[in-house]
């Protein structure tokens, strides 16, 4: 009997094989290349333009070139997993591209056409792969740029649709990523206001998990438009294969990850088709938003890091600049002030060493004062009664101290009792014959329609040509959609309101960018609220959550960062008890926190004196010497995660050169007495010595060795024992080359 089976199983070999063969080859390779990794696509015989490959660099073109698929039983389609996989094709999973076609049937076969390669600028490559549909006029390119020392590529589609009729597009992803492994482990990020970006990672089983938003303005609240993805283990720091994504879009996204059959893991992403389907008209192009990817082989660690690195550079404004120290009004003063309180914030502010001045809500609206939030927002003129003496005398103060001075808009948004919701109803989002729901006494305006789009623009624009004093901008939006509908589109094409408003928003911006490439702006959402790489494009920073207990902020800002660069993140010391959490925690610790990513204060700094005021100062001077240079600009190593056991967070920054880095250790309850962590260091040049010593010390030490020299073998394999065990106690060491 075993004999005889073994036959069945032989001759089965033999006539797989023998299908293979049939099957054919490979006629193209395409590879896109980074300096660590490769994306290779084929041409099989058939035109069919096929994923082959997407990890750590292979250099054989030659084996993909042969590499063939199996033969998918009970059909004579290939069992080969298409680059941009369409509804007609043999597609059974998730597709890319639904589209009803101009004469209502529902099939797309895509078939390669050509490919080209171009060199934006130094270290980006691009490549378009052309595929045209085998019945429709109907082409769809798909765009790699490859970003050759930060290991990223992006990805997006562009839609054409040259029949002679509209067609109608039901689904319209950004990429499309096929992986093959044992098992999947998916990291992403869920909250809510003053409670973003926690992390949570989940084994993925055979179906379709869903990351989504159908917000269409403040999307990023509850989940973020990013992941880090595992292979065969959960993600580790510092080993195992990791690819890291975000979506490049500030609307209504779904990240699909479905495990299928056959146990390969598709990873669909881009804008959520939820009520979204798109008339493309005779002749023109849909071009979806760019799907960012990276991929390392030694852990969770360095996809940060190439995310870091992509992001300053390319997926900000001024990433790569030293950020300046803010004192923000809010928490200080929230509606209730009036110039003596604002001047005297900033002589608090000079004297600390902060850099720049921002008068947050509250400082608008005449006729409808913003005296809270229900009145005034949408009417753009300085509110007299407050500020009689005009922005301008709060400007040249603010100059007159050595601070830069900043604003805070939302202009995107209008309280039904203001003049601007008088004046233009027809401007708002609404559904015909349906009471306007609010949120935070507000509604949004329509920016699917040009007039609204020139509205935003001259809110911004005519409020820095009449004060160009202002170098700062907080730009916020602090309701999404509930009711979607826009009397500016057309009946027929209602579906388009989430597109276009999201298109419009950043219509808006790139005017602004035109005009303003270098002015600094962040990006806030009621908080972390807008935080994608679509808007972070055309922003210096973001708000990272209303949240400022300097505990939640830790692992606010650890989920945060493991996609976004610290350069951005705004961290600011607020009072105690905090006014979120009401959870008390000494200065050092909140400065200490604060300082880990973009350092600034949001309290009322007449509430800091004596030895309290000191010890800001001080900081705020080790800041600026040693500590923003690396966060600017270095490299993050994280060190023991707060979500770990232990009741610890650590993490360093590693100057590029490895000539310095920056230490933080937080405890985040009380240990027992005696117990302290021991924190093995990384990053550093092992061929180095390194000199540690503490800053913000606030009369004691923490180290047995502070100031004395290390081997960083020492520091990475011994470790430190630091005397860190109280609740809420930290420390900072900076950490010199010695040769
Ligand atoms: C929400 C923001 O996140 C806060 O920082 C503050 O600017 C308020 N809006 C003002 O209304």
């Amino acid at each position: 009997m075993k004999t005889y089976l073994k036959c069945i199983f032989y001759s089965l070999g033999i006539t797989l094989l023998f299908c293979t063969a049939a099957v054919g080859q490979n006629t193209k390779v395409i590879e896109v290349k980074t300096k660590s990794t490769s994306l290779v696509y084929a041409v099989d015989h058939n035109k069919r333009l096929v994923f082959q490959y997407y990890g750590k660099a292979v250099d054989a073109p030659d084996s993909f070139l042969r590499q063939q698929a199996y033969p998918k039983p009970d059909t004579n389609r290939d069992f080969s997993y298409e680059a941009y996989p369409t509804f007609g094709l043999g597609n059974v999973n998730e597709p890319a591209l639904a589209v009803i076609n101009a004469d209502g049937s529902l099939n797309t076969e895509l078939a390669f056409e050509g490919t080209e390669t171009k060199s934006p600028q130094p270290g980006v490559s691009e490549t378009v792969i052309h595929l045209n549909d085998r019945i429709c006029k109907f082409n769809v390119e798909l765009h790699f740029k490859a970003y050759w020392a930060e290991d990223v590529i992006t990805q997006w589609a562009v839609i054409t649709n040259n029949e002679n009729q509209p067609v109608n597009l039901r689904r319209f992803a950004s990429s499309f990523l096929p992986i093959k492994a044992e098992t999947y482990y998916l990291t992403h990020f869920y909250g809510s206001w003053a409670g973003e970006m926690n992390v949570t990672e989940e084994k993925l089983e055979n179906g379709i998990k869903v990351i989504e938003s159908k917000k269409g303005v403040r999307t990023t609240q509850t989940e973020n438009p990013s992941f880090i993805l595992s292979v065969n283990t959960p993600a580790l720091e510092n080993a195992g294969d990791c690819y890291g994504g975000a979506l490049a879009w500030s609307g209504n996204y779904r990240l699909a990850f479905q495990v299928d059959e056959w146990k390969r893991l598709n990873i669909t992403t881009g804008i959520n088709p939820f009520l979204s389907s798109w008339t493309l008209k005779v002749g023109e192009r849909f071009t979806t938003p760019e799907m960012i990817y990276t991929f390392s082989s030694q852990g969770r660690g360095q996809v940060s890091r190439n995310l870091h690195d992509w992001g300053r550079k390319y997926g900000m404004v001024g990433g790569t600049k030293l950020h300046d120290i803010v004192l923000n009004s809010w928490e200080g003063a929230y509606f209730t002030f009036n110039e003596n309180t604002l001047t005297g914030m900033m002589d608090d502010a000079a004297e600390m060493g902060i850099e720049t001045f921002v008068l947050d809500d509250g400082w608008f609206g005449n006729k409808y004062p913003r005296n809270n939030d229900d009145a005034g927002l949408g009417d753009w003129q300085t509110n007299t009664q407050k500020l009689p003496d005009g922005l301008d005398y709060l400007i040249d103060y603010a100059h007159s101290k050595g601070l830069k001075f900043g604003l805070w808009i939302e202009p995107e948004m209008v309280n039904p009792e203001s003049e601007l919701a008088g004046k233009h109803p027809d401007w708002i989002v609404q559904s015909p014959g349906r009471e306007k729901i609010t949120w935070r006494n507000q509604l949004l305006l329509d920016l699917s329609n040009p007039k609204v789009q020139d509205f935003v623009y001259n809110v911004f624009d005519s409020l820095l040509t009449t004060h160009p004093g202002i170098e700062y901008i907080k730009w916020d939006a602090n309701r999404h959609v509930e009711q979607a509908g826009s009397t500016w589109l057309p009946t027929s094409e209602q579906t388009h309101f989430w597109v276009d408003y999201t298109k419009g928003l950043y219509s808006v911006y790139e005017r602004i960018r035109a005009r303003y490439p270098d002015f600094v702006m962040q990006d806030c959402a009621s908080g972390g609220g807008r935080l994608d790489y679509g808007a972070l494009k055309y922003h210096n920073e973001f708000w990272t959550s209303d949240n400022t207990d300097p505990l939640s902020r830790i692992f606010i800002q650890y989920g945060t960062n493991l996609i976004y660069p610290p350069v951005g993140t705004a961290s600011h010391v607020s009072t105690s008890p905090n006014h979120q959490t009401q959870r008390m925690a000494p200065l050092k610790f909140r400065f200490d926190v604060a300082m880990t990513g973009r350092l600034g204060m949001e309290l009322q700094p007449k509430d800091i004196q004596g030895k309290d005021r000191d010890f800001a100062a001080d900081a705020i001077r080790n800041y600026k010497q040693y500590v923003r240079p690396l966060i600017t600009n270095g490299d993050l190593y994280r060190l023991k995660s707060p979500y770990d056991e232990g009741g610890w967070a650590s993490q360093m920054y590693v100057s590029k050169e490895k000539a310095s880095a920056v230490l933080f250790v937080f405890s985040l309850e009380p240990h027992l007495r005696g117990v302290f962590p021991t924190i093995k260091l990384n990053g550093l040049d092992t061929t180095k010595t390194y000199q540690i010593e503490e800053i913000n010390p606030n009369g004691r030490s923490r180290f047995w060795g502070d100031g004395q020299t290390f081997k960083a073998d020492y520091l990475m394999n011994a470790g430190l024992e630091l005397y860190v065990g109280g609740q809420y106690e930290s420390a900072v060491f900076i950490l010199k080359e010695t040769n």
